[in-house]
């Protein structure tokens, strides 16, 4: 495994190779003595606010042995608007590797193509994979697994969240039911490239979360869309999970949110704490899943 730049491109075999050393990572997190970072320095740039990728990142490095940098707008060039592919050439020629929350997918790329080492996605407008293969941990540990299941995602179906549970559905094998009024979900050409029949919309809530695994939300206003907040808070009114909602659903059903989350907007707040075992254990999972992608990374691929 050369990067992790999105689900897309990731392929399925790589998934499930994360996931399961990631439940090893995670047993055996008192034993130090797995070290593939040593010696290597990782740069983090991040554009945008950051709680949980940021600190289970700069974790991760450190218990596989490595050390970060954490570079932002503010204190480097990049606020200054040097171009990105000449800073990815000149970390290119000191750091290891690169972990990088940003805007535009393109960005992320250009760094990747430019700076020849391996990069991660921390978060892109397109696309949140680490986040995902935490969740798909999570699954694993709460579910039993994730083949067969169902996931239905409540709120704003056209992000960056819901593309990368989009790109994990069509490729390991589950259902994923975009639960979203019309404006907030993906467009007939995004679509068009799930052919599996695991991807599909269901604007209707009581009947998306029918038979449900999992209910899953996200923030109703992603980092970088604040100025559309008035009208999408009026237009997923209808869209939050609620526990109305979660008695709709099977009993045993997960709820589970990325977080940050705003309560009484996408998730009420007594429904948040009463699942909140399972959604902080996914919080805690971006630290295992991660390390297993940093230890499976191969440097010497990049390129
Ligand atoms: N879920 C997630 O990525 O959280 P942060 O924005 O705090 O990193
Ligand atoms: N969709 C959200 C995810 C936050 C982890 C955002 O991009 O802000």
């Amino acid at each position: 495994m050369k990067h992790v730049l999105s689900l897309e491109t990731m392929s399925a075999d790589d998934m499930r190779r994360v996931l399961d050393l990631a439940v090893k990572l995670k047993a055996g997190r008192a034993d130090r003595s797995f070290q593939p970072l040593a010696g290597q320095t990782w740069a983090m740039i991040f554009m945008k606010a950051s709680t949980r990728t940021r600190v289970s990142f700069e974790v991760g490095v450190q218990e596989l042995g490595g050390c970060v940098l954490y570079l932002n707008p503010g204190d480097t060039q990049l606020g200054r608007k040097e171009p990105l592919k000449d800073t990815a050439r000149v970390l290119g020629r000191m750091v290891h590797g690169a972990i990088i929350r940003t805007y535009g997918q393109a960005d992320l790329e250009e760094f990747a193509a430019y700076s020849g080492i391996p990069t991660i996605n921390a978060l892109t407008d397109s696309e949140h994979p680490c986040q995902v293969l935490a969740d798909l941990l999570t699954m694993v540990e709460l579910c039993g697994g994730y083949e067969g299941k169902k996931v239905v995602f409540m709120g704003d179906g056209d992000n960056n969240m819901s593309r990368s549970w989009m790109w994990a559905a069509e490729k390991l094998g589950f259902q994923f039911t975009v639960c979203a009024p019309e404006g907030y979900q993906p467009s007939a050409k995004d679509l068009a490239v799930f052919t599996s029949g695991n991807v599909t919309i269901e604007p209707d809530p009581a009947k998306a979360v029918a038979g449900a695994d999992v209910l899953y939300t996200d923030v109703w206003v992603s980092m970088g869309m604040e100025l559309e907040t008035p009208k999408r808070l009026v237009d997923l009114q209808g869209y939050q999970i609620n526990s109305p909602l979660v008695a709709q659903a099977s009993p045993a059903a997960l709820v589970m949110h990325c977080l940050p989350a705003y309560r009484g907007q996408e998730i009420s707040g007594e429904c948040l704490e009463a699942h909140a075992g399972t959604i902080f254990q996914q919080a805690e999972n971006r630290l295992h899943a991660q390390k297993a992608i940093l230890s499976l990374i191969d440097a010497s691929e990049a390129g």
